[in-house]
């Protein structure tokens, strides 16, 4: 049964209920005061104002509401903040009390709720595995010294690229992004590629795309808690697979380290995975289980999120030749265009290419609300009270848009931040894609570089064309919404090697 019928006879059901209930109970009505927002329907509350795309229609509902305002998804009450102030006061001055976060019942499958790094409350399971992503697996000093197997990676990436560049043959951007960021995550983890063609990578991202859009579905369960266990649009189920598939590579890949490991002469890696299983031998808190569980989600949030960066930002280039010529001659000044891959150490250099980068994460945030989070306690922001357990969402693609913060906000035009320092690190409210705060996107560095790397050597050693007869005007900018903020219509482009 699809998601609008089961909503119909679901609703006629509790409005029975209700009525019955209500015939026969008092109403009590809470004593604190929820932001405004729109007037909700019996049962479903606001769910179908949602829409299909949920940035556009909370965005349009802010100018009605202001920028807190409170919904009511089914059973749920939902705040969302929409500008700078309140997400400066949701992941900043309330962080303490807002940073746990709704676990929709996509995660819960395979004891994941437990485990996983993005969705446990703030814990000590947590924080140990903060701990571990700030100081080693994804630390400056861990980063530096893996950047040469992403170097690697890159040569590659380009070595492809050439080959379909020789053959005419067009390239989609985000399949081919799909597998240089899955093996640049695998050999900085695994020092292995989990991907060797690109149609497997296609499957794997086939998985990770499936995991991520039944996150992003909207689930009945999630927002009639009784539905839980029904599972009406059998999302459980499917995710229950798709994650089962995943820990399944990872434990195979683990057991196998592990034997080697066993024998003599083994020759440390010094990757994520070797250094967590170093680590799981003195720590009670890190063992196997959870070692598979944090490496799906640095998956998962690290894939698609940088994949979709990528694909905007090659899209905005091509559709803005005047900001592809400036970004390919400051590469070429500083780095050369002899077609070999920048270097990491070459990003601090590229100011530039920085700005392209901050310009498609302004406008096209990846995580559109960012991970939701759950308010621990009631929390007072702006006279209004947000109630314990309600879910928080802070809409950055609205912030990115807001015009009385960025002049002509839809124009794609890098040279805003020349010369500002508005960074991506959470510091700058105005744009923070990466979140900010405790939650803030512990590979918000490992992101930058790979970004770097792969939009840098791309541009640097290609022209790229679009199909003839097709102008940059024609390319199709709609969005396609799910828990990442996807380009609906796949780029395909043409590279023309750069001789000298
Ligand atoms: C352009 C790329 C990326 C973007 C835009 C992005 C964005 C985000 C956002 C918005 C959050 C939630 C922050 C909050 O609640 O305040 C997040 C969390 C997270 N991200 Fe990323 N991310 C990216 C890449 C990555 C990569 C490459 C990794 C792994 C290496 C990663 C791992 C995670 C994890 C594990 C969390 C959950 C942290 C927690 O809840 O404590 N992300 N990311």
């Amino acid at each position: 049964m699809d998601f609008v019928s089961f909503t119909i006879l679901f609703v006629l059901a509790c409005i029975t209920i209700r009525a019955l209930r209500s015939h026969f109970t008092k109403s009590t009505k809470p004593n604190y005061k929820l932001p405004p927002g729109p007037s909700r329907l019996p049962i479903i509350g606001n769910l179908l104002e949602m829409g299909e795309k949920p940035h556009l229609s909370l965005s349009k509902l802010a100018k009605t509401h202001g920028p807190i305002m409170s919904l009511k998804l089914g059973q749920k009450i939902t705040v969302v903040v929409s500008s700078v102030e309140m997400a400066k006061e949701v992941l900043l001055s309330y962080d303490h009390l807002l940073s746990n976060r709704p676990i929709p019942q996509s995660v819960s499958v395979l004891n994941h709720e437990h485990y996983s790094f993005a969705f446990i409350p703030i814990s000590p399971l947590w924080r140990e595995m903060r701990k571990l992503c700030n100081t080693q697996l994804l630390s400056h000093k861990n980063l530096d010294d893996s950047q040469h197997v992403r170097r690697h990676k890159m040569q590659e990436l380009l070595s492809d690229v050439h080959r379909s560049s020789q053959i005419g043959k067009a390239i989609d951007i985000g399949t081919l992004g799909f597998k240089a960021t899955l093996n640049l995550l695998s050999n900085t983890i695994f020092s292995i590629d989990l991907v060797e063609s690109t149609d497997a990578a296609g499957e794997f991202k086939d998985v990770v795309t499936h995991i991520t859009n039944l996150v992003g579905t909207p689930n009945l369960a999630d927002f009639f808690p009784v539905l839980k266990k029904i599972d009406p649009q059998g999302i459980n189920r499917r995710q229950a697979k798709n994650v089962r598939k995943v820990l399944d590579i990872f434990d195979r890949l683990i057991n196998q380290r592990l034997k080697l490991r066993e024998g003599n002469g083994f020759d440390r890696k010094n990757d994520m995975l070797d250094v967590l299983l170093t680590i799981s031998k003195d720590n009670k808190l890190i063992d196997k289980t959870v070692i598979e569980h944090l490496f799906h989600d640095i998956f998962v949030a690290g894939t698609d999120t940088t994949v979709s960066t990528l694909e905007w930002a090659m899209t905005e280039l091509i559709r803005n030749p005047q900001v592809m010529e400036k970004a390919k001659k400051e590469l070429g000044e500083i780095v050369g265009n002899n077609g070999v891959p920048i270097e990491e150490s070459d990003i601090s250099k590229l100011p530039y290419l920085q700005a392209v980068i901050k310009e498609t994460l302004r406008l096209h945030p990846p995580v559109p609300f960012l991970l939701p989070r759950k308010a621990k306690s009631d929390v007072d922001i702006a006279g209004y009270t947000i109630p314990k357990d309600a879910q928080i969402m802070v809409n950055v693609w609205n912030i990115g848009r807001d015009p009385t913060l960025w002049e002509n906000p839809t124009l794609f035009s890098p040279e805003r931040f020349i010369g500002s320092d508005i960074d991506v690190k959470g510091r700058n409210f105005e744009l923070v894609p990466f979140g900010a705060g405790r939650r803030i996107c512990p590979g918000l560095q490992l992101a930058n570089r790979m970004l770097f790397l792969m939009l840098g050597s791309l541009i640097n050693s290609f022209d790229w064309k679009l199909e003839d007869g097709m102008r940059s005007d024609d390319i199709d900018m709609t969005e396609k919404f799910g828990i990442t903020l996807q380009k609906a219509q796949p780029l395909k482009v043409f590279p023309i090697k750069i001789t000298n």
